[in-house]
């Protein structure tokens, strides 16, 4: 057996010894080096390869690991009978690419994020605290498929007083996020329901609904929202809104809207709306918007919220109010599904609900979110009338509209060079929008630090070339 065979690269990304550690493998396998063959001394080794002996040490350690090769003691190191060891190849070439993907811009300004420095973590441990330990030792068991009631009670009686939802604990089921939800109100409403959604809209729906090649129409949204005389051109039969903060537009849906939307579900028994309310505790100006659920007088709305905004995304807890009749359904169909939500977490959330501490959390951030939004408006009025916001009432994002010569794209590419995210409405859309249109960008301020939002704005401006108006 020749080793010098092995051909060793010292510029690959993939480290010297396990590229030595697959070539012996691989060689192993297709028994060029048979079984009984005593591999070189790792000195020996080394001298021919121009390596270190440590490089040869862990390419040998990871062999005998794997059960390749045995190391004898003062006699050295022995390929192993094959037929004795079961072969997994494990393709990690995906590995080095997924940290890859991962660039660190110096600003992003996704959508998705939230203010981490103002998490009450002591008032989160404590709880935490309180519920690890054996007198909760029946929190190991599952728990009810719907979510234990506990929380269902704080739910139900938080929507009633901030959104005027009107629900019974019996009514709401918990999932682990928003995505994890609308699957199952999918399956529940079955294979011949014809989703109408907003477009541009929330990326999970059209993955959802459209690329998923579910039956269903994207329907235009403008400054009042979604515009509902479209969608009742359409053969939809379930209509999905965000109608107290349009995503990723921001629009809030007029109220003449509101009303033709219900109007439009009461028209025929399987009609229905899905009404996401996903960041509905941040309104800062104007008279609080009752949900859609809150009025609605026939048990048409599927209401759906989640405390990724309100608390933090990596909670996973959403949730969802079914109308009855859809969860005498849902309980007799999918009850066999275990929650989706930890239910040591499901109660460290009950107990923070119920001692008022959520809240208080939420009074606390609305502010904080209010004075970074009035520290990116009070920027951009410097950069009047090239860039104007909209979708400011409410939530952790607004649009810029931006009046350039520039594409949507090549304001996004201007910004990736500066080490700035910024998201280009275009990712939000599934049919094409109005092409006269000017470049929107959606821009998400939850994660940016309140001393630093003034300058992250200067900063994507520079990037974008935008100058500040004489
Ligand atoms: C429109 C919309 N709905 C729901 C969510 C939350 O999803 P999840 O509950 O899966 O975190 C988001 C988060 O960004 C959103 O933009």
């Amino acid at each position: 057996m020749d080793f010098l065979m092995f051909q060793l690269v010292q510029e690959s990304k993939t480290p010297l010894y396990e590229q030595l550690y697959r070539a012996i493998k691989e060689a192993i396998i297709n028994g060029t080096i048979e079984e009984g063959i005593k591999l070189p001394s790792k000195r020996k080794l080394a001298d021919y390869l121009a390596v270190s002996q440590t490089t040869i040490e862990f390419a040998y350690s990871q062999l005998v690991a794997e059960g390749f090769i045995s190391s004898e003691p003062r006699r050295g190191y022995f390929v192993q009978n094959l037929e004795e060891l079961a072969i997994i190849e494990q393709d990690t070439s995906f590995i080095t690419q997924e940290a890859n993907n991962t660039p660190n811009f110096s600003v992003d300004f996704s959508p998705g994020k939230i203010d981490t420095d103002s998490f009450p973590f002591a008032i989160w441990r404590k709880y935490a605290k309180d519920i690890v330990n054996d007198e909760h030792k029946d929190l190991l068991q599952l728990g009810h498929p719907q979510g234990d009631y506990e929380l269902r009670q704080q739910i139900s009686s938080y929507l009633f007083q901030s959104r005027g939802v009107k629900s019974t604990p019996e009514q709401i089921i918990l999932g682990s996020g928003t995505e994890q939800i609308m699957p199952l109100i999918i399956q529940l409403l079955g294979d011949k329901t014809v989703y109408g959604f907003e477009n541009p809209g929330y990326p999970l729906t059209h993955h959802l609904f459209f690329k998923d090649s579910r039956m269903s129409v994207p329907i235009p949204v403008d400054n009042d929202g979604v515009i509902v005389a479209k969608l009742e051109q359409t053969s939809a039969n379930v209509m999905y809104v965000t109608p107290s903060h349009q995503f990723p537009t921001g629009a809030v849906l007029a109220a003449t809207r509101r009303s033709q939307l219900l109007a439009w579900a009461y028209q025929q028994d399987n009609r229905y709306i899905i009404e996401d309310d996903y960041d509905s505790e941040f309104r800062y100006t104007g008279k609080p918007i009752p949900s859609l659920q809150g009025i609605d007088q026939n048990e048409r709305v599927i209401y759906l919220s989640t405390f990724s905004k309100s608390l933090m995304p990596a909670l996973r807890i959403a949730y969802a109010v079914l109308p009855k009749s859809l969860i005498l359904q849902y309980k007799k169909r999918f009850s066999y599904y275990s929650a989706t939500v930890p239910r040591m977490d499901q109660h460290i959330l009950a107990n923070f609900m119920e001692e008022g501490y959520f809240a208080k959390h939420l009074n606390r951030m609305r502010k904080i979110y209010k004075r970074k939004l009035e520290i990116i408006t009070k920027t951009i009025m410097e950069y009047e009338p090239t860039v104007t916001i909209s979708g400011e009432q409410a939530g952790m994002h607004i649009l810029l509209t931006i009046r350039t010569t520039k594409t949507e794209t090549e304001l996004v590419k201007l910004a990736e060079q500066s080490n700035i995210r910024i998201y280009g409405l275009l990712e939000y859309t599934s049919a094409e929008l109005d092409e006269k249109m000017n470049p929107r960008l959606v821009l998400g301020f939850g994660g940016l630090k309140t001393e630093q939002v003034a300058s992250s704005i200067h900063q994507l401006m520079h990037a974008l070339e935008i100058t500040k108006a004489p």
